[in-house]
């Protein structure tokens, strides 16, 4: 029988580029007592280099290729909070690895996006334009990707209001209230 003492609990983030998933991830482990992980960050220490510099130099392909080893690496720890890149969702192979862990898809409108995008410091190194940039590429892709993160996710939050801290408390309240019902695969004999 699988307990919550003997499964591995992960949560993972997922959501297009500034959705929050790195701020309220942060917040969610250290209430959790987890470690916090961003898969991003796994990925660009592993390159040795930016994910801009990474898009310039080898390609996109070179980098859906590391972010689905990273991920799948990632999906095996326990105890952890995991923000993941914005693209993560486009593989299939990536979408069966995220179904180890509890899916949390922090959603808000391209408008709230792109602000937060424009606002954040990590912009210039990590989020190379994929489509023209801009408020008409989220426009474009959220068409794509939407589908996608829902068919992902166990949790969806729209961000576009709440604060990291109300985000990070709905999801508490969401993983305390699936948790035992996630590991508990057979009743008890
Ligand atoms: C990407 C999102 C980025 C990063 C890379 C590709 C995407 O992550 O993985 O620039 O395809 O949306 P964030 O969502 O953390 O910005």
């Amino acid at each position: 029988m699988s307990t919550i003492e003997t499964m591995q609990p992960l949560i993972i983030l997922i959501g297009y580029r500034g959705s929050g998933k790195t701020t309220v991830g942060k917040i969610l482990a250290e209430r959790l007592g987890w470690v916090f992980l961003d898969a991003d960050a796994v990925l660009e220490e592993r390159a040795g280099k930016s994910i801009r510099a990474i898009f310039a130099e080898d390609g996109e392909r070179s980098f859906r290729e590391l972010e689905s080893r990273i991920l799948a690496e990632l999906c095996t720890r326990s105890q952890v909070v995991l923000a993941t890149g914005g693209g993560v969702i486009l593989r299939e192979a990536n979408r069966e690895a995220l179904k180890s862990g509890f899916v949390v898809w922090l959603t808000a409108s391209p408008g709230a996006l792109w602000s937060r995008i424009e606002a954040d410091s990590s912009t210039a190194e990590r989020r190379p334009s994929l489509a023209g940039g801009g408020l008409p590429e989220i426009e474009r892709l959220l068409v794509i990707r939407e589908p996608l993160y829902q068919s992902c996710a166990d949790l969806t939050i729209s961000v576009e209001t709440l604060s990291p801290e109300e985000a990070a408390n709905a999801i508490l309240a969401a993983w305390t209230f699936h948790s035992p019902k996630l590991f508990t695969s057979s009743p008890p004999s």
